[in-house]
């Protein structure tokens, strides 16, 4: 058993008694390489999974109690019975994201047992690296491997993440998506519209290297980073609405999906100057562009092509910085000292508002890349040793899974 194991079993054993916990379930973290606020608009990203992630060492019960302790001290130890209506905490509680699967799961599944667990992550949280999503997913497929279910993975993808709303943000399907569909050494690009999503996984080129540098700020999903998200999808909701009313060309069209199928990109940039007004032509010029380059730089990616994914990846962190307006300066920064130092190309990713930038380069370059970052982005900042916790160098790992001790 790893160290980290053997900590979550002491403190099962301190919370819960001698009982032994049978199943570890393990559920990783994403990084997000382009499409970025395009999945709640029914649009494709291009996400894969982290070696990284949350855990939970669980025991099953009787009953239809969910016990859990957090090897994270900040995180308060929580209890709730399973239902199809459970009561929130306060909002910003992290047993929310347990909550939010369980009551998805008793909708769908009537009544269920439930189990006592601890949860461990090597995750940063707060990081857009999806450390939430993670967390409802390590819920889910322990709850229904508690109860003996077996559910498609697509169902099971647009099911948590419909059930993750229950903690107020009106987030998109991508984390939950590559989070359970995650494949070793291979990116996935999702597409949401029409439905069901489709997964298209595409190897990543063995000489590339992402590499995952957070900027210390945080940006809670949950928590002060929620209006904003959840204002910026009403923004283009309503920019949609527009453009569709007052396009000819765009009749009938009701999706986002739709409107770029019937009218060219180029035309919708230049209908949105005389149709919209700021901020709603911002938002609507971020989110049909990056759909655009979502396609694009999947076949650079299928090419081999560095160069073109890097210069798509600079042109997402423009628009999200300037049109999107979730950048922040530690992300600039960043993002700029990674582009002086050999990287091909850099932008935030997540939502943004903090959380971490993703830089790609060649992988003979990562050593200079991180060392440059450590250099003049970290010590600064007095972190001594960045790669404990604020560097990821990143590999394209599998998704989900439970096993049995
Ligand atoms: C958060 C959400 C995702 C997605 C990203 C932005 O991570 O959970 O669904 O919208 O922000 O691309």
């Amino acid at each position: 058993m790893k160290k980290s194991s053997q900590t979550s079993l002491s403190l099962f054993v301190q919370h819960f008694g001698p009982a032994e916990p049978k199943h570890l379930t393990r559920a990783p973290g994403r990084v997000n390489l382009i499409g970025e606020h395009t999945d709640y608009n029914g649009l494709p990203v291009f996400p894969m999974a982290l070696q990284r992630g949350v855990s939970i060492l669980f025991a099953e019960r009787d009953d239809a109690t969910v016990r859990l302790a957090n090897l994270d001290r900040q995180f308060p130890a929580c209890s709730f019975e399973l239902s199809d209506d459970i009561e929130p905490d306060a909002p910003g509680a992290w047993a929310n994201y347990v909550k939010a699967a369980a009551q998805a799961l008793c909708r769908r599944h009537g009544s269920l047992q439930g189990f006592d667990g601890v949860v461990s992550s090597d995750l940063p949280v707060a990081a857009g690296l999806s450390s939430s999503s993670a967390l409802t997913v390590a819920a889910a497929l322990s709850l229904l491997h508690r109860n003996d279910i077996h559910m498609e993975p697509l169902e099971l993808m647009e099911l948590v993440a419909r059930g993750e709303r229950y903690v107020g943000t009106e987030g998109g399907g991508m984390d939950q998506a590559i989070c359970l569909g995650g494949r070793p050494n291979t990116a996935l690009k999702i597409d949401f519209e029409p439905p069901p999503l489709r997964l298209n996984p595409t190897p990543v080129p063995s000489d590339w290297q992402f590499v995952v540098a957070h900027s210390m700020v945080r940006a809670e999903k949950s928590g002060a980073a929620r209006d904003t998200y959840n204002q910026r999808g009403a923004e283009c909701r309503d920019a949609l609405r527009r453009m569709t009313e007052r396009l000819p060309e765009a009749a009938g069209a009701s999706r986002y999906a739709d409107l770029m199928a019937l009218v060219s990109l180029k035309t919708l940039v230049a209908a949105a100057d005389s149709v919209l007004e700021d901020p709603q032509r911002q938002r609507f010029r971020h989110v049909i562009t990056e759909a655009d380059r979502v396609e694009k730089a999947r076949e650079a990616m299928v090419a081999g092509d560095i160069e073109v994914f890097g210069r798509l990846m600079c042109e997402s962190h423009e628009s999200l910085r300037n049109d999107y307006e979730v950048s922040c300066k530690s992300l600039d920064e960043l993002v700029d000292i990674a582009m002086s130092s050999g990287a091909k190309g850099a932008r935030l990713t997540g939502a943004g508002l903090g959380g971490c930038i993703v830089a790609l380069c060649a992988a003979e370059q990562t050593t200079a890349l991180v060392e440059a970052l450590s250099r003049e982005f970290y010590a600064p900042r007095n972190v001594s040793d960045p790669q404990a916790e604020h560097l990821i160098i990143a590999e394209p790992s599998g998704g989900a899974s439970v096993i049995r001790l």
